[in-house]
């Protein structure tokens, strides 16, 4: 499983640069504004930051809107993606896109079938949004575990990104999912970094470090 960053900090995307562990990123207008700055500004920089796949989002909800935005981003980086919401005007703008060679990113997935669309249209990546799904009930995580059965049945080539990571449970889930991708926010990054036997035991060398050389 790969991971993404989910924000558009690009501090903290800085910070986990240096660890290597940052394969991509993926932000959305809510992500571009908590960072207080705008996306024209933050995504060149992410872009220079992260080589792999660096999502933005289009603010258009008409295909033609969609598609002249998605010029533009990709002009920004090699490694620009287009995020595109799975609305009717999405799906035909990810076509248009796909014909271009423009790399997408199906948004605000919460079905099977708004992914089987998602990747028929030619998406090359689909986020499929667990927490959202469990805020209202449901079982996000199996969304995406059923995806990833379904894609594999069919040998689709449009990578899934579970998105809407919340926790480290989360994580755990999609990972044993076999999900290609996990688009996890900086909060759950430092969660996973940490445990206390980990620090603990560290404590613990070092105390008996010192005493040896006593
Ligand atoms: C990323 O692609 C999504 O936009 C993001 O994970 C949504 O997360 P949220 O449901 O916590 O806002």
């Amino acid at each position: 499983m790969k991971i993404f960053m989910d924000t558009a900090n690009v501090e903290e995307i800085r910070e986990f640069a240096d660890m290597g562990i940052v394969y991509g990123v993926t932000t959305n207008p809510s992500l571009i504004a908590k960072s207080g700055r705008t996306q024209a500004e933050v995504i060149p920089e992410i872009c220079a930051l992260i080589p792999g796949p660096v999502s933005a989002e289009v603010i258009s909800q008409d295909c033609e809107g969609m598609v002249k935005e998605a010029r533009e981003l990709v002009k920004i980086a090699d490694n620009v993606v287009v995020k595109i919401p799975c609305i009717t005007e999405g799906l035909k703008a990810v076509k248009i896109l796909a014909a271009e060679g423009i790399k997408t990113n199906v948004t605000l997935v919460f079905s099977l079938g708004q992914a089987l669309l998602a990747a028929r249209s030619g998406a090359s990546y689909v986020s499929p949004f667990i927490g959202r799904l469990d805020d209202i009930g449901q079982d996000g995580s199996k969304l995406v575990e059923d995806m990833v059965k379904v894609f594999r049945n069919y040998q689709f080539k449009t990578e899934i990104i579970a998105a809407s990571v919340r926790n480290m449970a989360h994580v755990d889930r999609m990972m044993l999912a076999g999900v290609d991708i996990a688009t996890i926010p900086t909060k759950v990054l430092r969660e996973l970094i940490k445990h206390e036997l980990t620090d603990k035991g560290l404590a613990k060398f070092m105390e008996d470090y010192r005493n040896s050389l006593k």
